[in-house]
């Protein structure tokens, strides 16, 4: 197993490094003063600072299982785990599938990817277009294994979105074959346009819906979720509990005290939007100006632009721009057979637009050098 590329790169570049790789929001859009008046309303009763039961904070579950009633797909307390960022909540269920086969878009989420190898889950790529995964191909591996890993909506690192017909023939598929989907959604509400509608809300017996506050809120709090019926619910529970009894306590609250002026998380919501939207225009104009050789898709929402950089082999080229210190994640990390590829991730949402240019300026010179220096 190799470690995560981007863990290893973030634990090594210097300050003078501008970095694309990571998948970190924008710190300057945290709502530190809104965070920091619910925090302190925590540490007003000693009782928030006690053990808790490992579901997660009743309150907090039930303004979760809101989210989902609000788009019309019934959800109640009892349906939601809490867990330890929706890292803790993809492990909890490979954990609780372990030895067996899974599907997994092409390329996939590293982290997931590392899960299940840790949990001897054989997995069955099919290749994802910016319009979803291919779903003929779908439909026939999955009527085998009857379990799949998706990330519908801005998939990292693609960047991707399901077209609606692309989510029913998902949802068809596993209708008939029974099985499930685990539909991680980091990203969901992240959306420029308008939200899509989640798979599992088609088939809510046959999903797990996993939701996070890290990319919306702070990561840092290290909260996420998983919404399943009951009886998964409880199975999933029991794994938890072996692993951290439950999610820390004080951040629960936390976030349960900010989400109590429910209005406050919405308009927080379509403020990120506004900004991660304009981060992206600024981002990919500046690859135009900048870095004019890459081909790649406009994101609808997220927090990546994928693309490729024909001629070259873009974890070579990695090398070269560490040196010249800029970082990106070369696309060879996420395709399951480590292939060259000459496909790169870019995060557009952590840096400033000085940096954006500087950055994208410096890979530039890294790419031009290379392919005379190589020629
Ligand atoms: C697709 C995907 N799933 C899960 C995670 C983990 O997020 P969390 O901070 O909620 O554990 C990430 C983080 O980058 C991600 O990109």
């Amino acid at each position: 197993m190799k470690r995560s590329f981007i863990r290893e790169i973030l634990e090594s570049i210097d300050a003078e490094t501008i970095s694309f790789a990571g998948g970190l929001p924008d710190e300057k859009l945290f709502p530190l003063e809104d965070l920091k008046k619910a925090s302190e309303k925590v540490f007003e009763n000693p009782k928030n600072l006690q053990y808790t039961i490992s579901n997660g904070i009743t309150p907090l579950r039930e303004k979760i299982a809101d989210f989902y009633n609000k788009e019309g797909f019934e959800t109640k307390a009892s349906n939601i785990l809490i867990t330890t960022g929706s890292q803790q909540g993809l492990y909890i269920i490979a954990k609780y599938f372990q030895n067996k086969q899974i599907v997994v878009e092409e390329p996939s989420y590293l982290g997931a990817v590392n899960i299940f190898k840790m949990n001897n889950l054989e997995m069955k790529s099919v290749s994802l277009d910016y319009d979803g995964i291919d779903a003929e191909r779908f439909d026939e591996v999955f009527e085998k294994i009857k379990l799949a890993y998706l990330i519908p909506d801005f998939q990292n690192p693609k960047g991707s979105l399901y077209s609606d017909e692309k989510r029913m023939e998902v949802a068809k598929s596993v209708s008939k074959y029974g099985g499930y989907i685990l539909e991680d959604a980091p990203y969901s509400e992240l959306y420029f346009d308008k939200k899509a509608k989640s798979i599992s809300s088609l088939i809510p017996e046959n999903s797990f819906h996993l939701g996070s506050f890290s990319k919306t809120l702070s990561p840092s709090l290290r909260i996420g979720w998983i919404r399943a019926n009951e009886e998964m619910i409880k199975k999933f529970t029991m794994i938890k509990e072996t692993i951290d009894l439950h999610s820390c306590g004080i951040a629960q609250h936390i976030l349960n005290n900010y989400l109590e002026e429910s209005k406050r998380y919405e308009k927080h919501l379509a403020y990120l939007r506004g900004a991660y939207k304009k981060k992206m225009e600024i981002f990919t104009q500046e690859l135009k100006n900048n870095l004019s050789d890459f081909r790649f898709e406009i994101p609808k929402g997220g927090m990546f632009v994928f693309g490729s950089l024909g001629s070259v082999d873009s974890f070579e080229l990695v090398q070269k721009c560490i040196r010249e210190k800029v970082v990106y994640v070369p696309a060879n990390q996420f395709y399951l057979d480590g292939r060259v590829s000459d496909e790169i991730r870019f995060n557009f949402t952590y840096s400033s637009a000085e940096e954006v240019v500087e950055g994208l300026q410096r890979i530039e010179r890294a790419y031009r050098g290379g392919m005379w220096k190589d020629k």
